[in-house]
């Protein structure tokens, strides 16, 4: 069965931001109601479809992407937080994260907005909890909110697995102490001293520190990236399509989603709206009920491959012994016991919790 797509960026993406705003064109893209993208993307569209047709296990029958989710709602998405961090968060942070959420959202949901059927002209995002280390962390008001304590297999807090979209496929969270409106499709995890991103149907995972570091910041490309997968946009770390050089999902070539980040994503809106019972170009249709089968052997492949991800993160990151830490890696910050010098890059600060070979 396919598991989900669990990628591990690395710290790849956190390439000089400056260099790259000023080499982005920052063009207005006309919106589009039916496919036909720009002549010049063609063939690199087509390029990267056969290619991740190709390479995803079950590419059109996983059924746990973002566009599933918003489907299964009815147009909406909610998140839970797990706060994997030492540090306490007040109410207008959390404010501020919720903020950061939606526009950061917003910039991939406005690529299918009136685009080939796709039935909502907004797509809501909400944030239902909290998973924390301890509740004393979240200061201020936290109504509104579940807060969780829990903890997963490795210790890091979890958001309650019986209100979990990733858990619950079938979009039954009658086990939900606050039923289906307290249920959340995704998680915004956030991590201490954590390089890089990752993206699935689970959610995004990122540095805590980059993420509250740029709460204001209009793109948040590690974020936007990592969304990029959970709508099922693949990475190119070992080929790039035709003419195409800087987009979002080319890591670290991008800060902002492109027309082609756009035109790829509106690929898959166009070969899965089937499986909504979407066959027009503009119609408003509502969900099927049919498109939430899966299988129990689905998520627990999904489920190893978090494991996996994550032991992958750690060799990563640390692995290289004596001969200093990789390009991107991490090379000093609290408590850290890995290398401090770089085998290619220089040792550079961000924080106290994190430097990195840059
Ligand atoms: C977090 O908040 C708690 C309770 O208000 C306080 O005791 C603690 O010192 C704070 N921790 C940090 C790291 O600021
Ligand atoms: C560093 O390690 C000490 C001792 O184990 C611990 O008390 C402290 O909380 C750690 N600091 C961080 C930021 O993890």
């Amino acid at each position: 069965m396919h598991i989900s797509r669990f990628f591990q960026d690395n710290a790849v993406l956190t390439l000089g931001l400056c260099a790259l705003a000023a080499a982005m064109p920052q063009k207005l893209v006309p919106r589009q109601s039916t496919w036909n993208p720009p002549s010049n993307l063609v063939t690199p569209l087509q390029q990267v479809w056969d290619h991740e047709v190709a390479t995803y296990s079950n590419a059109l029958g996983f059924k746990n992407y973002g566009y599933d989710q918003v489907m299964a709602n009815g147009g909406y998405i909610n998140y839970c937080v797990r706060w994997d961090s030492a540090s306490n968060l007040t109410e207008a942070q959390r404010a501020q994260i919720l903020t950061a959420l939606q526009r950061s959202m917003k910039k991939w949901i406005d690529w299918f907005v009136g685009f080939d059927g796709f039935p909502y002209t907004s797509v809501p995002v909400k944030i239902v909890g909290y998973a924390v280390k301890s509740t004393s962390q979240l200061q201020g008001s936290t109504s509104g909110y579940d807060v969780y304590t829990t903890k997963d297999s490795g210790g890091i807090p979890e958001c309650d697995p019986r209100c979990g979209r990733f858990f619950h496929q079938d979009g039954n969270y009658g086990s939900c102490p606050g039923g289906t409106s307290r249920h959340y499709d995704m998680s915004l995890w956030l991590t201490d001293g954590f390089a890089g991103g990752a993206g699935g149907d689970w959610g995004q995972r990122i540095g805590q520190e980059y993420f509250m570091s740029n709460l204001n910041t209009d793109n948040i490309h590690i974020l936007l990236h990592e969304m990029g997968h959970t709508f099922a946009l693949d990475d190119f770390y070992d080929w790039t399509p035709t003419g195409v050089t800087n987009f979002i999902m080319l890591a670290g070539s991008s800060t902002i989603i492109t027309e082609f980040d756009g035109w790829m994503a509106r690929d898959w809106w166009r070969h899965l709206k089937s499986r909504y019972g979407i066959t027009g170009g503009t119609a408003t249709t509502t969900t099927t009920s049919s498109s939430r089968t899966t299988t129990t052997s689905t998520r627990t492949t999904t489920t190893s491959s978090r494991t996996t991800t994550t032991t992958a993160r750690t060799t990563t990151t640390g692995s290289s012994g004596g001969s200093g830490s990789p390009l991107y890696g991490q090379c000093g910050g609290v408590n850290w016991t890995g290398p401090t010098t770089c085998a290619q890059g220089t040792c550079t600060y961000s924080n106290a919790y994190y430097s990195q070979c840059l």
